[in-house]
């Protein structure tokens, strides 16, 4: 029975905390454009970044405040009061603003990070607080590092914030070290021995170092927290945060057990995760439960034999549960317009008439060299075609000599703004060469972090996908690009990071 005193409410954090982790940076377009998703799959609340860390996070929040209508959208904040301002002045346009403050309350961090005194933090928590409460009455307070602080110094810092008027009370383990017994405990602890805690919720936020981040974060819920923080594909710092997905799936899977339940629209998973990946170039691994490619997938044959005859033996969840359609076949050369359409609509893509008229022209052009288009033919496509604004680097064209007995040459044509430009340059093989012109056109010089090529989809027609990450600063940059050649696919990937890179220029990197 769905009742007020069950639901647990899903606070996504893929755009702070996820965003936070190497490789995952996203400019303000994209990072809008995730927090729509999130608001559609019906996430209660939005981290959409840390405004007092630079102009850009700045910016990226107040345009997610200004445009998200359904979800609350929380700006994370120390406790000083120049970042509480910070964060108001971001969010003071949203639907539903929420100001999110932390600070360390364990030992380790209150001596060696803040070199503060337990009653300083104490004291500072709550004036932050209060602070806080004076633009909303939606406050959130987290103590960082809190699996590692003393339990009688965390009752009387919740008890205190929430005193001061903190509506959610976060307990974060900050450094994934807790047991998920040991955090139902002391989330049991935190209501036997806080007097006011039935003032407030209860979240918990756990971090995957030991990879048991959603046990933690489940057995905290099942100990009476009603608040999750989460991040789709698990993404953040270091091993990352529990997985929103893997989170969502257990409690409604187990409902029967656990008796709780979330306003996700779980169809709308599936979508999301790739929506991330797309963005950031970063796949999750095949085997990422429910996510994953072979989170449905079965090879033995005593499973298929089963599952053919009964289908909940081997599968405890449908895919299409979470939006994972049986119907990833395919489009061929004589599909019309109106299937593209209705197509896109049921992997998740609004677009607008025109947008879909520009994926229908793509995918004809595709058709022609490939036999059967699959949705991640698609999902490239869109990627590459509709949401990329108009870049300052362009590739026009494309020609590399390469081989046993040549110095592989690459030429290179580019539009840099609009101007043309061209060069042809050597390397030690056809991608160096390729990338050393494209760093000659553009004199772009950022070290290659990683490059790494997959084919989308099976066959040998099938279209390669390159990511590229290069190194800006202290931020790793992604690039995308898909091609059915993979020369040009790697081309387009390093020139989406460069564009990429352009667009976090104006941020100053204080993260
Ligand atoms: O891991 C952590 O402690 C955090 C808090 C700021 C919520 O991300
Ligand atoms: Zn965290």
């Amino acid at each position: 029975m769905k009742s007020k005193k069950n639901r647990v409410f899903i606070f996504d954090t893929t755009l702070r905390d996820g965003e936070q982790a190497p490789g995952f940076s996203m400019n303000t377009d994209e990072k809008l454009r995730f927090a729509k998703q999130l608001e559609k799959l019906g996430v209660d609340i939005i981290e959409a970044g840390f405004p007092v860390a630079s102009e850009g996070d700045f910016a990226a929040v107040q345009r997610i405040a200004g445009e998200i209508k359904k979800s609350q959208v929380a700006a994370r904040a120390r406790t000083r009061l120049r970042d509480i301002d910070r964060a108001w002045d971001a969010i003071k346009d949203a639907a539903f603003p929420r100001i999110h403050t932390f600070i360390s309350t364990s030992d380790i961090h209150i001596k060696h990070m803040l070199k503060m005194t337990k009653s300083q933090v104490l004291k500072e928590s709550c004036n932050a607080v209060r602070h806080a409460c004076g633009f909303t009455g939606n406050v959130e307070f987290s103590a960082q590092d809190a699996t590692r602080t003393d339990r009688k110094y965390l009752c009387e810092i919740v008890e205190a914030v929430i005193d001061a008027g903190a509506t959610t009370v976060n307990i974060p383990d900050t450094v994934g070290y807790a047991m998920p017994d040991e955090f139902g405990e002391l989330i049991a602890y935190l209501f036997d021995n806080v007097g006011n805690i039935k003032k407030a919720i209860i979240s918990v936020h756990s971090h995957d170092d030991l990879g048991v981040a959603v046990a933690t974060s489940i057995s905290g819920l099942k100990a009476g927290a009603r608040q999750v923080e989460c991040t789709i594909n698990g993404i953040g710092e270091r091993a990352g945060n529990a997985s929103l997905e893997e989170v969502v799936m257990a409690l409604e899977t187990r409902k029967d057990i656990l008796g709780l339940h979330t306003n996700i629209r779980t169809k709308h998973i599936y979508h999301s995760s790739r929506l991330l990946t797309d963005i950031t170039g970063v796949q999750v691994q095949p085997n990422k439960a429910i996510v994953g490619a072979n989170a449905f997938a079965h090879e033995a044959g005593i499973h298929q034999d089963g599952l053919i005859k009964e289908r909940m033996t081997y599968e405890i969840m449908t895919p299409e549960t979470v939006g994972v359609s049986d119907t990833n076949i395919i489009l061929g050369k004589h599909s019309g317009r109106h299937a593209i359409r209705e197509h896109l609509k049921k992997m998740g893509f609004d677009l607008a008439r025109e947008e879909v008229d520009t994926v229908f022209k793509r995918f004809k052009e595709l058709a022609d060299i490939k036999k059967e288009i699959f949705d991640e033919d698609i999902e490239a496509i869109i990627a590459e075609d509709i949401f990329r604004k108009p870049d300052k680097y362009k590739l026009l064209y494309l020609s590399v000599v390469s081989g046993n007995a040549a110095i592989p040459t690459a030429t290179v044509q580019m539009e840099i703004n609009g101007e043309v430009a061209q060069e042809a340059y050597f390397g030690v093989g056809p991608i160096d060469a390729t990338f050393a012109t494209i760093k000659k056109i553009t004199g772009a010089e950022y070290t290659l972090v990683k490059y790494l090529v997959h084919a989308i989809t099976e066959g040998t027609d099938a279209q390669g996908v390159v990511t590229v990450q290069l190194r800006y600063g202290e931020r790793i940059v992604s690039g995308r690009g898909s091609d059915s050649d993979v020369l040009v696919a790697s081309a387009k990937a390093y020139i989406n990071a460069l564009n990429r890179i352009e667009s976090f220029q104006t941020r100053d990197d204080t993260k």
